[in-house]
């Protein structure tokens, strides 16, 4: 059973071969051309277009190279490509590129939710988890909290008010002169500082109010005000990102167990871009073990974009509701279960 997987979300082209009988993944390939966007300080939605247009087919035809086996009909049951949430541009390369190989190779197709992808992507770690369990999504466009119920089936229970983690790091990031994209430099920074060393003190949002809600605007806003001040002089510009990151973290775990314990679910599972960092995955393991909360978190690379996931949500999707028709469009903010 050989699913032909593509994600073209955003900057990322990503292309892979997936065995759905055990989810071995026979060739997968991510291509980032990161350093064109970061000399504009962020993702410009056009250069990733034309990007996923010129790497889409040549990609296509590595992973079926790498995976020796022929691309044709004879060997793929099924071609998944994700149909949003994301950049629209970026978007309609990949689905367009899926549904024509469909038509052309008589193999059937699905459109599949990038966000069901990250609530997915543990079980490519060959982990058995438990139904149901909660799922937060760390990303750098979306910080979401969902009671999964199956592979197919996500309730959610609580969102932000305004940044996702990854954005407000990315945003520090760019206040503090780090490369874009900042997520894992700032994630350096907060493993190796002392946290008993004297460090900013930044707010924890909503953190000590009984809602699953995340607020990180305010942080960035924080941040930026006390760079602003007199006071910043004393620090090192990774001590601040470390305290931005841990506030982060603490908001982030705080209503993740929130939700598991609202819900009387103990299993917790964290992915997304955000989820590949070192920090929270010790933090997050420490605090599960005293709340007997088992926390679980793919391989750090299938937390970000990567079209393994995609392929695998696509398969789930396929065997419950078959494939899709040809007239299914992007959407660039798609959600996974009505607001
Ligand atoms: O899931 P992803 O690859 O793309 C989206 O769907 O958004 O997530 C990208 C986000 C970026 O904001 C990036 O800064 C963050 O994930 N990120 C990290 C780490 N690696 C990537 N954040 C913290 N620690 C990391 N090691
Ligand atoms: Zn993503």
């Amino acid at each position: 059973m050989l699913v032909l997987g593509i994600d073209t979300s955003c900057d990322d082209t990503s292309v892979a071969l997936l065995n759905a009988q055990d989810n071995s993944i026979l060739s997968e390939k991510v291509s980032s051309r990161m350093e064109l966007h970061a000399r504009y300080g962020g993702v410009v939605p056009e250069i990733a277009a034309r990007q996923h247009l010129e790497l889409i087919l040549p990609m296509i035809e590595s992973v079926h190279e790498e995976a020796g086996v022929a691309p044709d009909p004879g060997t793929i049951q099924l071609i998944a490509a994700t149909r949003g949430p994301g950049l629209i541009g970026a978007l309609l390369v990949g689905l367009g590129c899926a549904k024509a190989l469909s038509l052309g190779w008589e193999v059937p197709f699905v459109g599949v939710n990038h966000l069901e992808g990250h609530l997915v992507s543990i079980a490519l770690a060959g982990k058995n988890v438990p139904y149901p369990h909660i799922s937060m999504i760390v990303s750098g466009g979306h910080s979401e909290i969902y009671r999964t119920i199956s592979p197919v089936e996500h309730q959610l229970l609580g969102e932000t008010r305004d940044d996702a983690a990854g954005e407000l790091l990315d945003k520090v990031g760019r206040l503090l002169d780090v490369p874009f994209p900042a997520g894992e430099t700032i994630d350096r920074w907060t493993l190796e500082a002392d946290p008993s060393s004297p460090h900013p003190k930044f707010p924890r949002p909503l953190l000590n109010r009984d809602t699953i809600e995340f607020s990180f605007s305010g942080l960035k806003t924080a941040c930026l005000y006390f760079l602003q001040s007199d006071d910043s002089k004393n620090y090192s510009r990774e001590a601040i990102g470390a305290e931005v990151f841990r506030a982060a973290v603490d908001c982030l775990l705080g209503k993740a167990f929130l939700a598991c314990e609202r819900e009387n679910i103990p299993t917790l599972v964290i992915s997304g871009g955000v989820a590949s960092s070192r920090y929270l995955r010790l933090e997050a393991a420490s605090r599960a073990e005293s709340r007997g909360i088992n926390v679980m978190f793919p391989e750090p690379r299938h937390c970000t974009d990567n079209a393994s996931m995609i392929a695998l949500a696509g398969w789930n999707r396929f065997s419950a509701h078959g494939p899709d028709p040809y007239d299914i469009d992007c959407d660039a903010s798609l959600t996974l279960t009505p607001h």
